[in-house]
């Protein structure tokens, strides 16, 4: 079976004229932004767009904005010639990959930020991190006009905060997470695992382990507080350093639950480092 072409499109214009034309078609329009090196992961968020709506758009722009400056933005992996052909395979209609001078032109003074879900956790860890996601997130919900945008719930506090934005700028667009994607040690997907040598790679198998031992015990009725030390320690003893955080919150506001067990879901969210690479983490509990 031959694959269905994929269209790449990389000015606003464009992008708009081709989904106005599907949208007077009758076609709903679903909408995936990424940074590309895309895996697994990546395109079951097209797989889920696909079930959704008649038409796929999926982005590709490494976002300058909610980098800092000492991050890894030069280095962010950048493969569009096979991001292409993954996304062709995966069954994609279009390839959105705008320049940085075509999505933040010349004087661009404007920064959207959600207070609240940002704060804690990723949001201390990386200050402008969320305001550079939620700027750049609007612009293409508002430069595409999708029926539905999908976002992993690997990155949970990333998907709260666009929810939040969503809703407070009554933003036509429902917000679909879609669950994450795992190699078969339990390490979620990632376009920076390509960072991890070998042996940090075997380290890096241990994070999910981690997180499922504190959800059985918080499951056997453990006090938050003590499964979230005895986390910690785990994580440092597996050689994870520096350790940002290990939590347990609530699923919705991502406000603290504890410090004794739980009596409602949660979500337990960790993110550490192994060597130069940052990795993160969350479960529902
Ligand atoms: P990126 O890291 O490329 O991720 C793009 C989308 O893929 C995000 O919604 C992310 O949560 C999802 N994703 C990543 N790994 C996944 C996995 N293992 N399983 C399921 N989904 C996964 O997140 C970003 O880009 C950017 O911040 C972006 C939202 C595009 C704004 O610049």
């Amino acid at each position: 079976m031959t694959a269905k072409p994929l269209t790449i499109v990389r000015t606003i214009a464009g992008l708009r004229a081709q989904v106005a034309a599907w949208r007077a078609a009758g076609d709903r329009v679903a909408l995936i932004p990424t940074m590309g090196a895309l895996h697994a992961g990546h395109l079951s968020l097209v797989a889920l767009g696909r079930e959704r709506a008649e038409r796929t758009v999926a982005s590709i722009f490494v976002n300058p904005t909610q980098f800092a400056p000492h991050e890894d933005f030069e280095a962010y992996p950048r493969e569009e010639a096979k991001d292409a052909e993954r996304l062709t395979e995966a069954g994609c209609d279009l390839l959105f990959a705008p320049s940085v001078e075509e999505m933040y032109a010349p004087g661009f003074s404007t920064t959207v930020t959600v207070a609240g879900v940002s704060g804690p956790m990723d949001g201390a860890a990386r200050p402008h991190h969320f305001a550079g996601v939620a700027t750049v997130v609007a612009k293409l919900l508002i430069q595409c006009g999708p029926d539905i945008a999908i976002f992993g719930q690997k990155d949970y506090q990333q998907l709260q905060v666009i929810r939040r934005l969503a809703m407070d700028l009554d933003l036509p667009v429902e917000i679909v997470g879609g669950a994450t994607v795992r190699a078969p040690d339990g390490l979620a997907l990632s376009s920076r695992n390509a960072y991890l040598s070998a042996a940090e790679r075997v380290v890096a198998g241990k994070l999910n382990v981690i997180l499922k031992t504190a959800i059985d015990s918080l499951r056997d009725g453990e006090a938050v507080d003590v499964v979230e030390a005895a986390g910690l320690k785990a994580l440092a003893e597996a050689g994870f350093d520096p350790i940002d955080y290990l939590e347990v919150r609530d699923p919705n506001d991502l406000s603290r639950l504890g410090p004794g067990p739980l009596d409602i879901p949660g979500r337990i969210l960790v993110a550490a480092r192994i060597g130069r690479t940052r990795l993160i983490d969350n479960m529902a509990v």
